[in-house]
């Protein structure tokens, strides 16, 4: 966990299967209030451009469980806002704070932060990932099953931000990954290439366009909104053309009989997902929500160096 010490978290793709196995137990010592770390008052800055409860909530009592503090570097009341240089912003950034949490909408921004900050800058999601989020999901998995390796998540919907960390983060823990969209949403080139060449344990990784074919079998079944955040105006026009790919009861079937459920949240009810497969007994999507706070702890401990 040392070798995170200093660094930045910026795609699933930076980890190594021991790294993550190493967060996972300390996350798991941490949420049975087994250990304690404290930090010795550090700070995180907040810098967020898109709306948040998870990450930003979780974020922030992640750091006060480890004696630290937080400072929500709002884009209205900072000068980010009125359009002062990443450049500039991250090196004033680095002399106040002593690690960075960072939304934004393109990916290649989150990068420029991490580039001029001499501090350590988390993902706390872009247009391109959202690597924390993946992290929480496969711990929530790895309670239920016991493991992770050689286990099938099937994602359903679109080849968004979530799931291109799901593809990669699963590519590295050995976990089989099915991904069902519709023709012209599936995951861009650079994941698939990229996760396939990570996979270990001679995990496979397959893109389909029916959620069937995806659901049939498998262990998991995640989906996400049919529009993220900066997609709004595509809304109506994607309720149309993602119609066939609601995880409902009928596609949940075809899963195993232990299958669970999952959704990073927040839901579009009746669209991506139904009320009744949140509220069921296979949903384990506020155990996903919770993991978030322990998995981000257990991660700025070892990016502080608080171990
Ligand atoms: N899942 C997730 O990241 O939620 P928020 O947008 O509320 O942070
Ligand atoms: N794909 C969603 C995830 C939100 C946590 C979005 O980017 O809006």
């Amino acid at each position: 966990l040392s070798l995170l010490k200093g660094k930045d978290l910026i795609s699933s793709a930076d980890f190594q299967m021991e790294q993550i196995n190493a967060l996972f137990n300390l996350s798991i010592q941490l949420k049975k209030e087994e250990r304690r770390i404290d930090l010795g008052n550090r700070v995180l800055g907040l810098i967020f451009s898109k709306a948040s409860t998870r990450t930003r909530v979780s974020f922030q009592v992640a750091m006060a469980r480890l004696g630290g503090q937080v400072v929500d570097l709002s884009l209205q009341a900072t000068q980010i806002g009125r359009g002062e240089p990443v450049k500039d912003t991250a090196r004033v950034l680095s002399r106040y704070c002593d690690a960075l949490a960072i939304r934004t909408y393109s990916h290649e921004e989150l990068i420029e932060y991490a580039n001029w900050a001499s501090i350590p800058v988390i993902n706390a999601l872009t247009d391109l990932e959202h690597p924390c989020q993946a992290l929480a999901d496969f711990l929530t998995i790895k309670e239920t099953f016991g493991k992770l390796k050689g286990l099938t998540l099937a994602y359903i919907g679109d080849g968004n931000n979530v799931s291109n960390s799901l593809i990669l983060l699963g590519a590295i823990l050995g976990v089989h990954l099915r991904v069902a969209c519709p023709s012209g949403f599936e995951p861009s080139a650079w994941v698939v290439e990229k996760a396939r060449s990570l996979a270990s344990f001679d995990s496979t990784l397959q893109i389909l366009n029916e959620p069937v074919e995806a659901v049939r079998g498998a262990n998991a079944i995640y989906t996400d909104v049919w529009a993220s955040m900066g997609q709004e105006k595509e809304q109506q026009e994607r309720k149309e053309i993602f119609k066939k790919f609601t995880v409902d009861e009928n596609l949940f079937c075809e899963a195993s009989q232990e299958a669970i459920v999952l959704h990073c949240l927040p839901a579009h009810r009746g669209e991506e997902i139904t009320d009744e497969l949140i509220e069921s007994k296979a949903s384990k999507i506020f155990h996903q929500a919770e993991n978030r706070l322990h998995i981000q702890q257990a991660l700025l401990a070892s990016l502080l160096g608080g171990l």
